[in-house]
């Protein structure tokens, strides 16, 4: 048996035609291959200019999004009082619709030739979004909060729809306009309606 094992060894480490080797090759370094804020050329006839334009405020809003993402999570967690059930649950729904957005924005700029933004710490560097407090808050805060990131991303959709229909980036102007400013009203709507003072039973 020792003498097995031992050839397997020998086998893994030799690897006979000296081109291929099952050992995982670790410890590798070299420079980036595409630095962030660069295009490289796809076929999708659509000049540089509005590729790199349209690369730069998707990025932005997909920078938004991680952070409404992490808001929503926080909402989701810290949420209290006679609401509480219902809107642990829509929070965290919210945060899965944020995060297909935070997908379909990013494929968007690879798909444009761009770099997505990836780590949440270069997120942090380009939103807009007012960092929140890390303890909690009360509820109608956390709305107010949620509602105003809300239109902080709203506002970059609008200007980012007019810019891709300038340009004629229709691909992205269809996403912002289909998935993202839709999403993101809805999503308004059903928050804020959280915040209306209406009585089960008047009188
Ligand atoms: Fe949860």
């Amino acid at each position: 048996m020792a003498s097995k094992t031992s050839a397997r060894v020998r086998t893994t480490s030799s690897n006979g035609n000296g081109k291929h080797s099952p050992e995982p090759r670790l410890s590798q370094r070299a420079p980036q291959i595409q630095p962030y804020g660069t295009l490289r050329h796809l076929p999708i006839a659509l000049p540089d200019k509005a590729r790199s334009g349209s690369c730069a405020v998707l990025n932005e809003i997909l920078a938004d999004a991680m952070v409404l993402y992490g808001l929503y999570k926080k909402h989701h967690w810290l949420v209290a009082g006679p609401t509480f059930y219902q809107l642990h649950l829509l929070f965290d729904k919210h945060a899965d619709e944020q995060l297909e957005l935070i997908d379909l924005l990013a494929e968007r700029v690879q798909s444009l030739g761009g770099i997505a933004v990836g780590d949440p710490r270069h997120a942090a560097e380009l939103t807009t979004i007012p960092r929140p407090p890390d303890g909690a808050e009360e509820l109608s805060v956390m709305i107010d909060r949620t509602l105003r990131a809300h239109e902080t991303v709203i506002e970059k959709v609008r200007a980012a729809i007019k810019t891709t229909e300038e340009s004629e980036d229709w691909g992205s102007n269809d996403l912002l306009m289909g998935d993202v400013l839709r999403r993101h009203e809805l999503q308004v709507w059903f928050v804020a309606e959280h915040v209306v003072d209406v009585p089960l039973i008047s009188g």
